[in-house]
């Protein structure tokens, strides 16, 4: 079954979509984006993304002529004429299409919109079993990542490091040291019982996965910190983890070689994705 995209209204298979190439995404980056995440026909934080899509049109200045309720259905038949019952569903937002100028474009100029939904496998139970390896590189990236931007070769940069040394994310960390978060996810480590995680600033993306655990561990009593720390703490916590739409919590096990913990993910992760399934599924945390 062939994945089904949409460009400016018009929908086509994936692989025969096609976009202007003065589509402002194309040319400059000039846009904002979500992955939604869609199990057994159930959209995953649906409103959360919709709250982030908006802020980050504002956070470019991208006037999106449409509300909330015209987003949600583009994606939701997206994802029906997907055919597939657990899907990922990828929404851009440019600028929209017209000759390359650096400047904005007129006000009139209508946001081009693509998207496109892949079937959603869940991610591997032994990866969660195992846990998984990362390197640090160093955080290059602009002084607005809170918006999801379309502009995202420094995090692809980042992650092909990561890649090149067989790890499976690259753990991004400030000029002072501080460990903000990954290229494309967010990281937690766990030290004497604390649950620690950068705060939300202009370094971060509030990802949606990171609320809901946050929201987890304090529903179900797990103390924990929104406050950041060091590359060397972090290599000597007990466990570290991290946060995103499709493997939802996964221990980090490994980071630059260094085995963290007892090389294996720890009960705290692994009491975190448990709680993390339980609101995924029935809508309400468990308290502790
Ligand atoms: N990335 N941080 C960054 C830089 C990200 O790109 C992402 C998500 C996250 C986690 O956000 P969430 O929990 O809302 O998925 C954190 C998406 C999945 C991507 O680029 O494909």
């Amino acid at each position: 079954m062939p994945d089904i995209a949409v460009y400016n209204g018009e929908f086509t298979t994936l692989d025969q979509a096609k976009a202007p190439v003065n589509d402002r995404a194309f040319v400059f980056g000039d846009g904002i984006y979500e992955v939604v995440k869609v199990l057994h026909g159930k959209f995953f934080g649906l409103e959360l993304h919709l709250d982030r899509l908006y802020r980050s049109a504002e956070g470019i200045e991208l006037a999106l002529p449409w509300d909330r309720t015209a987003i949600a259905a583009l994606l939701k038949e997206i994802y029906v004429r997907s055919g597939y019952r657990s899907a990922l569903v990828y929404m851009q937002l440019s600028r929209g299409v017209h000759p390359r100028q650096h400047y904005f474009p007129p006000e009139n100029t209508v946001p081009a919109v693509a998207a496109w939904a892949t079937e959603f496998a869940g991610s591997p139970p032994a990866l969660h079993a195992e846990g998984v390896s990362a390197v640090t590189v160093p955080d290059e990236r602009w002084a607005k990542c809170w918006i999801k931007s379309l502009n995202l070769l420094p995090n692809c940069m980042a992650r092909n490091v990561a890649r090149r040394a067989g790890a499976y994310e690259a753990i991004l960390v400030d000029r002072d040291g501080l460990v903000n978060e990954c290229s494309a996810s967010n990281v937690f480590a766990v030290m004497n019982g604390v649950v620690r995680t950068a705060p939300r600033s202009r370094n971060i993306l509030r990802g949606i996965s990171r609320h809901v655990a946050i929201e987890c561990a304090l529903a179900a009593g797990i103390p924990l910190g929104e406050q950041a720390f060091s590359v060397p703490e972090m290599l000597a916590a007990d466990e570290v983890f991290l946060t995103s739409t499709s493997p939802d919590v996964l221990g980090i096990v490994r980071v630059d070689g260094v085995k963290i913990g007892a090389g294996k993910p720890g009960p705290v992760t692994m009491r975190l994705l448990k709680l993390f399934r339980h609101y995924q599924q029935t809508g309400e945390y468990q308290h502790g």
